[in-house]
């Protein structure tokens, strides 16, 4: 009976202990349960054209932690789900081939997008493996089993990198792409069938955003004037379709080439570490090389978009851009058939191609293993166009390329050139 009472009371005391533990620290679920489950994304007060114009790679932190509400959001951001059903972002022709990992202080976790939680990988700091400090840094990784091709998962990947640097901005954290081949990650041990691919530190900046509204336009397409809809609202209502109308006007062709490939309204007056440019652009590009052109195909021809006649990355120069007429006539039709079928009916489409002697710079990216850092920034670019699209009221989506070479002769340009993806725009 004695024996009876005891046992009874430090059940009761293991309880009360438990339940205490469940409510102060979600974490301590995770070692028992190996998920927990993340709080709700927080509501975030930015305009898509703002989150754009401030995207900026961040390179030092503080070490205030990142609280869960923050983490949540952000990761919701990259790869959630939404109350529809889809992701906030599209996976190319229709597949998800991505895993976030999440590296904390004392163990390593995978988000689990549909759960919204995250599930419990391993104990341990592997931190140190990301080539900045941070309280956290979020690792990219492709599974092998759910995509067979290496650049449409970098081109997914931009999509997730892209909606983690806007949502980190709007929170007042900082981010940034760290592309290394071989990963990093690896370190970790990963399943057999997964590959890391990019690394981004998530934390506070150790310094203070300051941007300056300075356009300096002196461009011949229509200025960017109209915030249009939230960041938020075009993460909640992104869609793409295979079926367009209409006309764009020449406002709205200005607004999805810019979001594109162009450059900020915005001068960056921080002081941040390790990042001299003034003038970001709407992408972040490996070694900041830009290597992609974007061309546009309208029923009056085909054009190129030059999105500044200056590098004005590094001292904010003046933007000057314009389209440059590449060739005359409706190549609609043919750029369907080296493509895929439903892009005839859109009115604007855009084109990202890859001039390839532009990855050989101080330092040699240009072979086949590093292709998919490129297709990341193309797939960072479409996504920017699906968001902007939303924004104003269009629709948009994101074409294969089935025939490089008949792309490549539309638009006049010979094997230095890789056409990457067809973004077609309409209403
Ligand atoms: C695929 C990819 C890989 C990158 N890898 C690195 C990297 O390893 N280290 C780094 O500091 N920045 C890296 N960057 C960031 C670029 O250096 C940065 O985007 C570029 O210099 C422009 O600066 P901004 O993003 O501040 O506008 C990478 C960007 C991309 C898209």
């Amino acid at each position: 009976m004695m024996k009876n009472n005891l046992y009874r009371k430090s059940l009761a005391v293991t309880i009360i202990i438990i339940f205490f533990s469940l409510s102060i620290n979600p974490v301590i679920v995770t070692s028992m349960s190996n998920e927990y489950p993340l709080p709700h994304p927080m509501p975030i007060d930015m305009t898509l054209l703002d989150a754009i114009f401030r995207r900026m790679s961040v390179r030092g932190f503080t070490d205030q932690n990142v609280t869960d509400d923050d983490l949540s959001t952000v990761l919701w951001a990259a790869y959630g789900y939404r109350d529809d059903g889809n992701r906030t972002v599209s996976g190319i022709d229709g597949v998800y081939a991505s895993v976030i990992y999440v590296l904390k202080e004392n163990a390593v976790y995978r988000y689990d997008p549909l759960n919204h939680s995250l599930v419990f990988y391993k104990d341990g700091d592997y931190r140190y493996i990301g080539q900045y400090e941070a309280p956290i840094q979020l690792g990219l990784v492709w599974d092998k089993n759910k995509s067979g091709n290496e650049n449409y998962s970098g081109a997914e990947m931009g999509a997730i990198g892209q909606n983690i640097q806007f949502m980190a901005n709007a929170l007042n954290l900082g981010t940034v792409v760290t592309g290394e081949v071989p990963s990093p990650i690896d370190e970790i041990g990963l399943p057999s069938n997964e590959v890391g691919k990019i690394v981004m530190p998530l934390g506070y900046p150790n310094f203070s955003y300051d941007f300056t509204h300075r356009p300096m336009w002196l461009s011949l397409l229509p200025r960017i004037k109209e915030p249009g809809a939230s960041l938020q609202t075009v993460l909640e209502e992104r869609s793409e379709t295979t079926s367009f109308a209409g006309n764009l006007t020449r406002s709205e062709v200005s607004q999805v080439l810019w979001a594109s490939y162009g450059y900020s309204y915005l001068l960056d007056k921080s002081d941040a570490p390790n990042n001299p440019i003034k003038r970001h652009r709407t992408v972040p590009s490996a070694h900041g090389y830009y290597p992609l052109r974007m061309y546009a195909v309208t029923k009056s021809g085909i054009y190129r978009y030059i999105h500044g006649i200056f590098s004005c990355d590094r001292w904010g120069l003046p933007i000057v851009s314009f389209m440059l007429k590449i060739r005359n006539g409706d190549k609609r039709e043919e750029i369907a058939q080296a493509s895929q079928p439903f892009v005839v009916s859109a009115p604007f489409l855009i084109i990202s191609v890859l001039d390839i002697r532009r990855t050989n710079q101080w330092d040699d990216l240009s072979a086949e293993k590093f292709r998919w850092i490129w297709y990341y920034e193309a797939g960072a670019s479409a996504h920017n166009v699906l968001l902007q699209a939303k924004a104003w009221n269009l629709t948009a989506s994101i074409a294969l390329i089935t025939d490089t070479e008949s792309v490549r002769s539309l638009l006049r340009l010979n094997d230095n050139f890789l056409p990457l993806f067809i973004v077609p725009i309409g209403k």
